[in-house]
């Protein structure tokens, strides 16, 4: 697929099984990711990325988290089978660095990127995925489970995997409703 296709035609995936990506392809996916548009080339980032046990200690986080929050049972038994919606779960969290020209936002932007370009080598490769969030991404207990200080977001847990079902054609989406021309 050449890189116009892949832009116009992205889409997201959320029933996802096995394989997860591996080998050369995990590693261009991590690449990927390496290349965003970083200001200043702080690398303001921590990928963390799970796979079979490490699903499980993702949910555990998750569950704790559901208790710590009062949630119904329901939603704390949900909580630790989440992760398990994909054999591959890569955490991007941002590491805040301070600095005097680039700001939290430009770094958070800088760690979105590079979920973006994950997701995309993902699928350029024969992969599918999708990016969550949910309230879990800004749970303090969450946070702290997974190392982050109070300055650090947790940008998206991209979700890999496979898939052999075809994405749904989409609407056309007039683009003078967003773009302004100056002329
Ligand atoms: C920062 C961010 C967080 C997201 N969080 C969720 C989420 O928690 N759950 C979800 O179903 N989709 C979430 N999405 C949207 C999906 O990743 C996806 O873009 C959406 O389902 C539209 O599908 P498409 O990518 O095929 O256009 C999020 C997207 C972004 C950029």
């Amino acid at each position: 697929m050449d890189a116009l296709t892949l832009l116009l035609t992205r889409h997201s995936q959320p029933r996802l099984t096995l394989p997860a990506p591996a080998g050369a392809v995990l590693e261009n996916i991590k690449q990927a990711a390496l290349r965003a548009p970083d200001h200043a080339g702080l690398k303001p980032w921590e990928f963390i990325v799970a796979t079979g046990a490490g699903l499980t200690r993702l949910g555990k986080i998750l569950e704790h988290s559901a208790k710590a929050n009062n949630k119904e049972q329901t939603s704390i038994d949900r909580a630790l089978q989440l992760p398990h919606r994909a054999p591959m779960v890569i955490i991007a969290i941002n590491k805040y660095v301070e600095h005097d020209k680039v700001p939290k936002e430009e770094q958070i932007a800088a760690t979105a990127c590079a979920v973006q370009a994950m997701q995309m080598a993902a699928l350029v490769q024969g992969f599918a995925g999708i990016w969550r969030t949910g309230s879990y991404a800004q749970c303090p207990h969450v946070k702290q489970a997974l190392g982050m200080s109070a300055d650090d977001e947790l940008v998206g847990f991209l979700y890999l995997g496979s898939t052999s079902m075809k994405a749904l054609a989409k609407p056309a989406v007039d683009s003078e409703a967003y773009f302004t021309a100056w002329d």
